[in-house]
């Protein structure tokens, strides 16, 4: 089945927020952010914005009728500023005003009095004045300390990643009206109704009930709504409430980019113990996870660095350890990976200096130690079902590595100025959400009398395609034609205590609660039909809408069913609610069975570099993928393909830039460069490794949405390949993104350099 979203956005016929046409006496919103990163508040000037043009309101704390409080996992994030300002950006004001434009325009006559306070940009500055989001944390297994002794080699070094702009197509924003008997409905562009609904209603000093939330679509969230569309919502829903008005905001790049949290940088400490054959015996690792300014969803992306910081590999002796590191950037938040990607660059790091330091190819120390079904994660969960080693050796012979990596050294010694490096990434990703609770969903089906069915759950579609998934679920189950079904758009009040769409788990929760719910209407169905037409229950069938009675057509299809179930009074909506089976996790041991399943695959990576420039294309990515039994293939494998580039793009070319002051430097697409059409390698390859799939995964097909960004760490260490092909003295700081700039101060480092500095625009570390 095609995404069944593609022609209306080819056509743009698609609804999105910007979209719905507005109500009579709309007012347009636009936030007054605090231009300082951190100080004391101690009063605003609003007396010229508020004799600006059509201005009709400004609202501060002060207005909030409930608590000003929207933090999700800590309460420590006010809607807006109060006493205190926390990250340049922090909304402090709203302005109301007849016109976008005019609330734009009063914005800039707002004043702030702040006294200024010291501005922290650096985690591990943080982390030394103890200003941490949460108590550290430390998963274990074995003891590292006892096994460095039996290491014949033992390596130690840092690496450090930078943030990630989300940059969605779709700003953030949201529509919020007043609605009969004193509540209000608020159309928000969010991956989580649920928390836009939750803290909408604290924020208004109201009951969930008040508050209905709508989403038709969103034009791209990739984590950064799945929290961070709050702030927005809760801002609309509140000038609704008090003004009794429909209030629209919707933020322009600009104010999006400086307010809004991004992938979390950090910077860690290695220490990898190998055998003399390679084995790897013990990894201690400590990983300083840069916050920003409150928690936000850090704690459980810093729970998820943890859960993979040994990537794909067994290795007996672990101590991996944590800290939230409080700064005066904005929040960040989830970004596709939620923290896996920032753990496993800091062991393909450790892997890549053991290999340059032994003489030996990286991949020859990945490929030694595969997980292997049996062993043990550092978290408790046996490792079962694993296709690490399958999926390694089925890329190792389709993309002849032995060869290509010939190629590419005959290639060397060719040229004197291009460079090619080849590197193997393979991956593993848990999926669930880490928080055990989370992992469930609902779904509300109506059959309607003409056989027609409206689906409504939890999902939200972003581009994803969790809607066509839907819809395939809905019609399997039911044997039906999909053109009969439709998907409702995600609301509140018809599927309520949703988790957010994320964790890559959206099609698998929601999905198994819509088979569960189709299920059993069918079966209540083809009892009616037994009934009906005193046919024998067993053996009977719903197949192309034909009701098949041992497998031969009997009297009815599926229209005649369901009218003459609708005149016999039989129920034809179903409500199901699905919970993901034995999971839990024990915080205390940190130890359990947080995932359903693991997805796996291996990708190999070609780049080029331009040793004169310094430039360089990632020129081929061939890549084996563990999909179980898609039956979307055309959806995901446009999510390979999409996760792939944003994970090359984080590794090589987008670079987040605040000074230390805490302002965002790199504040638009002029200054912050993200993958385009020309960064697509020429060459991507997409192969579906042939697996059962797992009984947890809707219809067998495993999730994709954000393993494949992980792909995208090859590129680095591809590009790093072929600037030691160049300067093999050379030995890089393992710095990412891998700009062109890193690279070529890599490639004319002075002679004897061993490592080169990273670049120093980034908030400086103690290591550099
Ligand atoms: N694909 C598109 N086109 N747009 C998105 O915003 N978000 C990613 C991924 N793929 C995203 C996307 C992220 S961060 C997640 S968690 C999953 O999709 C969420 O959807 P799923 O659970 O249905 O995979
Ligand atoms: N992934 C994404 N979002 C989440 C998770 C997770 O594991 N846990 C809580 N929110
Ligand atoms: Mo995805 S980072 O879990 O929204």
């Amino acid at each position: 089945m095609h995404n069944l979203d593609a022609a209306g956005h080819v056509r743009g016929e698609s609804q999105y927020l910007d979209d719905i046409p507005v109500q009579r006496g709309t007012l347009h919103a636009a936030v007054f952010g605090s231009p300082l990163a951190h100080g004391v508040l101690d009063g605003l000037s609003l007396q010229a914005a508020r004799r600006a043009p059509g201005v009709v309101r400004i609202l501060t704390a002060e207005d909030i009728p409930g608590e000003n409080q929207i933090g999700g996992i800590v309460p420590d994030e006010p809607l807006l500023a109060e006493g205190h300002v926390h990250f340049q950006g922090q909304p402090v004001a709203l302005v109301l005003a007849e016109t976008e434009a005019q609330a734009r325009a009063a914005v800039q006559l707002i004043e702030a009095d702040i006294t200024p306070l010291p501005v922290i940009t650096d985690p591990r500055v943080a982390q030394a004045q103890g200003e941490l989001i949460v108590p550290p944390r430390t998963f274990r297994l074995g003891d590292p300390a006892t096994a460095w002794a039996d290491c014949a080699h033992v390596i130690e070094g840092t690496a450090d990643s930078g943030g990630q702009e989300h940059l969605y197509i779709e700003t953030q924003g949201a529509y919020a009206y007043p609605t009969d008997g004193g509540g209000v409905r608020v159309h928000s562009s969010t991956q989580g109704p649920t928390a836009v609904q939750r803290h909408t209603a604290r924020v208004l000093g109201t009951g969930m009930h008040k508050v209905e939330v709508d989403v038709v679509r969103l034009g791209g969230g990739f984590g950064g709504k799945e929290d961070q569309a709050t702030t927005w919502g809760a801002l609309a829903a509140l000038a609704a409430y008090v003004l009794k008005k429909p209030v629209k905001l919707v933020l322009p790049r600009h104010d999006d980019l400086r307010m809004t949290g991004k992938r979390h940088p950090y910077s860690s400490d290695f220490k990898l113990g190998l055998s003399a054959d390679l084995q790897l015996l013990a990894y201690e690792v400590t990983f300083y996870q840069n916050a920003g300014a409150a928690a936000d969803l850090s704690p459980a992306v810093l729970e998820r660095t943890l859960f993979h910081a040994c990537n794909t590999y067994f290795i007996p002796n672990v101590r991996a350890t944590a800290y939230s590191c409080r700064t005066n950037l904005p929040p960040n938040t989830a970004f596709r990976g939620f923290g896996g990607p920032q753990g496993m660059f800091v062991i393909e790091s450790a892997i890549a200096q053991a290999a340059e330091q032994l003489g030996v190819p990286a991949y020859e120390i990945q490929r030694r130690n595969l997980l292997q079904d049996g062993q043990v994660f550092p978290y408790g969960q046996r490792v079962e079902a694993c296709n690490a080693g399958l999926s390694w050796q089925t890329a190792e012979q389709k993309f002849d590595l032995a060869g290509w990596q010939a190629e590419v050294d005959a290639f060397n010694a060719r040229n004197a100025t291009k460079k090619r490096g080849l590197a193997v990434m393979p991956i593993c990703f848990g999926i669930s959400f880490t928080k055990t609770a989370m992992n469930q969903a609902r779904a509300l089906v109506h059959i309607y009398t003409d056989g027609s069915v409206g689906i409504s759950t939890g999902a939200v579609e972003m581009g994803q395609g969790v809607n066509t998934k839907m819809i395939q679920v809905a019609a399997r189950t039911l044997g039906i034609n999909a053109s009969r079904v439709r998907l409702e758009a995600t609301n509140t009040t018809r599927v309520a205590n949703t988790s957010p769409s994320a964790a890559s788990a959206t099609a698998d929760l929601n999905g198994k609660a819509v088979e569960m719910a189709c299920r059993e209407l069918r079966t209540r169905l083809l009892r009616h039909a037994a009934e009906d037409l005193q046919m024998n229950y067993e053996g009977l069938d719903i197949h192309d809408e034909q009701v098949l009675a041992a497998g031969t057509p009997a009297e009815t299809n599926w229209e005649k069913l369901v009218s003459t179930a609708y005149w016999k009074r039989v129920s034809l909506t179903e409500n199901a609610h699905y919970a993901t089976p034995d999971l839990w996790f024990d915080a205390s041991q940190e130890k359990g069975h947080p995932f359903a399943y693991h997805v796996y695959g291996t990708a190999v990576v070609q780049a080029t570099v331009d040793a004169v420039r310094g430039t360089y294309d990632v020129d081929a990515v061939r890549l084996v993928h563990d999909f179980g039994q898609s039956f979307t293939p055309g959806i995901d494998r446009g999510q390979i393909e999409g996760g792939l580039v944003q994970g090359l793009g984080w590794m090589t070319m987008e670079e987040l830039i605040y000074n230390a002051d805490g302002r965002l430097l790199s504040n638009a697409l002029s200054t912050y460069k993200v993958p385009d059409l020309y960064s697509v390698p020429a060459v991507l390859d997409v192969e579906f490794l042939e697996t059962p799939g797992h009984p947890n995964a809707i219809l067998r097909a495993k999730a994709v949405g954000e393993p494949p960004l992980m792909y995208g760490l090859g590129g680095y260490f591809a590009i790093r390949n072929a600037v030691r092909a160049f300067r093999p003295d050379v030995r890089p700081a393992f710095s990412a993104p891998i700009t062109p700039e890193k690279v070529l101060t890599s490639l004319y480092a002075p002679a004897g350099v061993s490592a080169a500095a990273p670049a120093a625009q980034h908030a400086p570390t103690a290591a550099s």
